[in-house]
């Protein structure tokens, strides 16, 4: 059973706003989302030029635009001037490299809840916790729920608890170390953040009995996702919006 003081945010969330609907990390990725009902988004965000984050998942530029290199070595303008769309499909031609802010904006208007995922270069993390978690926090003033900030990178979500201590944080993680319980309360963290396949019913309830929310990414197949909803797992992320829908626990009685 849901706890909603744990876990006060959706349950099925669209992984980079559109999974496989829409081109990842793009602001119609996010109107995607929203269309098909989702109250939650997870996104990516790192720091272009200058220090401005943007919405994106590599370092470089050459799996989701027209252009390639670094994103730290362009600024907010060049990122705008690129095409975030058609490497996905012709259809989403023209779409552009969000800026944070614009993705907070549209969040804001559509009423979607945001999971931002703090996505720093290795050299950064300090920075890009310490800026997101700033941002956040001022552009998603007395919103309710807040929005919940991850990342893998520890000295990122600590600097985003220095920043902005208020918002909520969860810690990420690909194999589930000893040692995540002392982590996450270092960190002050909500929740846990796991790659699926290391969830196991023993881990749930281990989390839960610390009194911290459980996410599973990213679930694809939606016999996984009951599965693990049976397990416990608060929330799920998912590629697969047309298969895993913002009604599947509703289809599924619980
Ligand atoms: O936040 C869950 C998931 O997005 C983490 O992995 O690589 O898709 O950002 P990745
Ligand atoms: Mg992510």
């Amino acid at each position: 059973m849901l706890n909603t003081t744990r876990w006060p945010y959706p349950r099925i969330i669209a992984h980079r706003g559109g999974g496989t609907v829409a081109p990842e990390n793009t602001l119609v990725a996010l109107k995607v989302a929203a269309s098909m009902g989702f109250g939650g988004v997870e996104f990516d965000v790192k720091l272009a030029k200058f220090g401005v984050p943007i919405l994106m998942h590599d370092d470089t530029l050459d799996r989701t635009t027209d252009a390639s290199g670094p994103v730290v070595d362009r600024d907010a303008a060049e990122l705008r001037s690129l095409d975030a769309g058609i490497w996905f499909a012709n259809e989403f031609a023209g779409e552009h490299v969000p800026t944070f802010e614009a993705a907070v904006t549209l969040c804001r208007s559509l009423g979607l809840w945001a999971n931002v995922e703090i996505k720093p270069d290795d050299d950064n993390p300090e920075e890009t916790g310490r800026i997101v978690a700033g941002m956040a926090a001022r552009w998603w003033k007395d919103a309710s729920p807040a929005p919940l900030l991850s990342s893998f990178s520890e000295a990122a979500l600590a600097a985003a608890r220095d920043a902005a201590p208020a918002l909520p944080r969860a810690l990420l993680v690909d194999e589930v170390p000893a040692d995540w319980l002392e982590r996450v309360k270092a960190l002050g963290c909500r929740a846990l953040h796991c790659r699926h396949d290391g969830i196991t019913p023993e881990l749930v309830a281990a989390v839960h009995e610390a009194g911290l929310g459980i996410l599973a990414y990213t679930v694809n197949d939606p016999g996984l996702a009951y599965a693990l909803f049976e397990m416990g797992v608060d929330a799920v992320v998912t590629d697969e919006l047309r298969d895993i829908r913002p009604d599947f626990l509703t289809g599924h009685g619980r």
